[in-house]
C-alpha cells in the first residue's frame, strides 16, 4: 500500500513540478535528441522491473521531450492548455479505471456524463432534449453526428442502412464548405459516403460559405437525401457561417444539418461572442471538442444531436451479455459513441466547467479573443507585417511579405524557443498562423511573443 501511494505521489510530484516550470522552459523541445531518446527507451525487457523504477525512467526519458502545449505561450493549432481540475480529476478518471459504457460497468460514469451532458448544452446554447457523446475529439464528433445525419436522411427515405448498407440506397447528397475541416472528409470516407462526392460550397473573402451558392447548388441538383456541413469557426480564419441563413435555406430542401463547431461552437459561451452563432440551436448535429477551447486534457470531444433516435441508431449495439442497455437509470453513453469500452471522459469535462462556472466559461472565452486582438494590433502596426483575417474570434493569420520570408519568420520563432506558432496557407498564401485557446496565456505572455515575432523577422531580414 505505502508502496502504492509512494508511487503515485512520485508520478503527481513529478507532473506537478513540470506543470510549474512549464512556461520557463523552451516552448519546443531545445536541441532535442529523438535518437538517444529512442535509445533510452530501449528494447523490450525481457522481465519484470519495479514500478516506481519504470515511472521514473518514463519521466526522465520524455519530459526533456515535451513540447510546452500545456504553458502560456503555445499557440500552434487550436490547442488548449489543461484546467487545473480538469487535469486532476483526469488522474482519477485513470487511477478509477471505469469502463464508461454504461450504468452496469460504471454507474458513476453514467452518471457524470449525463449531468456533464446537459450542462454543456446549456452552457453551449443547444436544445435541451438534444442527444451527445462523449467522444474523443472533433474528428470523433463529426463522424458520430455525421453517421446519425446518414441514418435519419436515409431512414426519411424509407432506407434502413444499419441494416442493409449503402449498396442499392439512395444516393445522399452533400454539401460542405469549399474551406471546411478535413475531418469531415475523413468522417465521409469512413462511412462510405466518398470524400469525393462532397459537392463544395464557396466562400466569401472571410473564409465563411456563401450561402446563395449554397442555395444554387442545392436547387440545382436532384431532391432526396441531403446533409449540409456548416462550420462555426474556420480552422484559419476563425470566420462563421451564417448558421441560420444557411439552415434556414437547407431545411427547405430537408437537408439535415450538421455544424462542425470543434473550437468556435464555444463563441456561445459568451454574451461578447455569442451573434457569432446566431441561429445554432436549429441545427440537426453538432460538434465540439473540450480538449482545445474548455482546456480539457486530451482527448476530449462532444457529439450531439438535435434526433436523439438517429444519434442511437447510428451507434448503439447490443449483445445477449451486455445489460443496462435502456432499463432505467442513467442514460448508456456508449450507444451515442464510436467506441465500445470506453475512458470515462464525463469526469475531466465536469471538473473543467465545475472549475469554471458559467462566468469562467465566459471569461476564458473573451480572454482568449481579446489577446488574440492584442497580437493582431501589436502585429499589425509592424513595418512589412500584414494581419490578413478579420480577427473575430482567437484565430490571427499574418503575413511577413512574400511566401519565403513569411516561412523563414514562422521557422524562426519555432526555433526560438520563446513561442510556437504554426503555419497554414490560406487564399494562396503563406502565413502564421496564431490560436489563443490557453486558460494560461497573458497580456504579458503576448507582449513576450510579439517581441520573440518582431525579433525573428529583424534576424530574416538582416541575414
Ligand atoms: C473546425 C475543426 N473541426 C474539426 C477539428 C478536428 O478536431 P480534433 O483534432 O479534435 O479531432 C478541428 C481541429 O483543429 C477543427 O478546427
Amino acid at each position: 500500500m505505502d508502496d502504492l501511494r509512494d508511487l503515485l505521489a512520485y508520478a503527481a510530484a513529478r507532473a506537478a513540478g513540470y506543470r510549474q516550470s512549464v512556461a520557463e522552459g523552451s516552448v519546443f523541445p531545445d536541441g532535442v535528441d529523438l535518437d538517444a531518446a529512442r535509445a533510452a527507451l530501449g528494447p523490450l525487457p525481457s522481465g519484470p522491473a519495479p514500478a516506481a523504477a519504470v515511472i521514473r525512467q518514463l519521466a526522465d526519458i520524455v519530459e526533456p521531450v515535451l513540447v510546452a502545449t500545456t504553458g502560456p505561450r503555445y499557440f500552434g493549432f487550436v490547442i488548449g492548455g489543461a484546467l487545473d481540475a480538469a487535469t486532476a480529476a483526469d488522474v482519477l478518471t485513470a487511477c478509477w479505471d471505469q469502463n464508461a459504457f454504461n450504468a452496469v460497468t460504471s454507474p458513476a460514469a453514467a452518471l457524470v456524463e449525463d449531468v456533464t451532458g446537459g450542462w454543456l448544452k446549456d452552457v453551449l446554447g443547444l436544445p435541451s432534449a438534444a442527444s451527445f457523446g462523449f467522444v474523443t475529439g472533433g474528428q470523433g464528433a463529426n463522424t458520430v453526428c455525421l453517421a446519425a445525419a446518414r441514418h435519419h436522411v436515409l431512414a426519411e427515405a424509407g432506407w434502413d442502412v444499419e441494416r442493409d448498407g449503402l449498396r442499392g440506397a439512395p444516393a445522399i447528397r452533400v454539401a460542405a464548405s469549399a474551406e471546411r475541416h478535413a475531418t469531415i472528409d475523413r468522417a465521409m470516407r469512413l462511412l462510405g459516403l466518398g470524400a469525393g462526392t462532397i459537392e463544395p460550397v464557396a466562400t466569401d473573402a472571410r473564409g465563411a460559405i456563401d450561402v446563395a451558392d449554397l442555395e444554387r447548388i442545392l436547387a440545382s441538383g436532384p431532391a432526396g437525401p441531403a446533409i449540409v456541413c456548416l462550420q462555426a469557426g474556420n480552422v484559419n480564419t476563425g470566420a462563421f457561417d451564417d448558421l441560420a441563413t444557411a439552415t434556414a435555406i437547407a431545411h427547405q430542401r430537408a437537408a439535415w444539418v450538421h455544424v462542425d463547431g470543434a473550437f468556435g461552437l464555444w463563441a456561445a459561451a459568451s454574451a461578447a461572442t455569442r451573434h457569432l452563432v446566431a441561429g445554432i440551436e436549429g441545427a440537426d448535429s453538432w460538434a465540439a471538442d473540450g480538449h482545445k477551447w474548455l482546456n480539457v486534457p486530451y482527448d476530449s470531444g462532444y457529439a450531439f444531436s438535435a434526433h436523439p433516435h438517429a444519434h442511437a441508431a447510428a451507434m448503439s449495439y447490443a449483445a445477449a451479455y451486455l445489460t443496462g442497455q435502456g432499463e432505467g437509470g442513467p442514460r448508456a453513453p456508449g450507444d451515442y459513441v464510436l467506441e465500445s469500452s470506453r475512458r470515462a471522459r464525463g469526469f475531466a469535462t465536469w471538473a473543467a466547467l465545475r472549475q469554471l462556472g458559467r462566468s469562467g466559461v465566459a471569461g476564458l472565452i473573451e480572454r482568449c479573443c481579446t489577446l488574440a486582438r492584442r497580437f493582431a494590433e501589436q502585429l499589425g502596426a509592424a513595418d512589412g507585417v500584414t494581419v490578413v483575417n478579420d480577427v473575430v474570434l482567437n484565430q490571427v493569420l499574418v503575413s511577413f511579405g512574400d511566401d519565403q520570408e513569411t516561412s523563414r519568420v514562422i521557422d524562426a520563432v519555432q526555433r526560438s524557443g520563446e513561442c510556437w506558432m504554426g503555419a497554414t496557407s490560406w487564399h494562396g498564401q503563406r502565413l502564421m498562423r496564431i490560436s489563443v485557446s490557453s486558460w494560461r496565456t497573458t497580456e504579458a505572455d503576448v507582449d513576450r511573443s510579439v517581441a520573440a515575432i518582431l525579433a525573428a523577422r529583424s534576424a530574416s531580414t538582416t541575414s
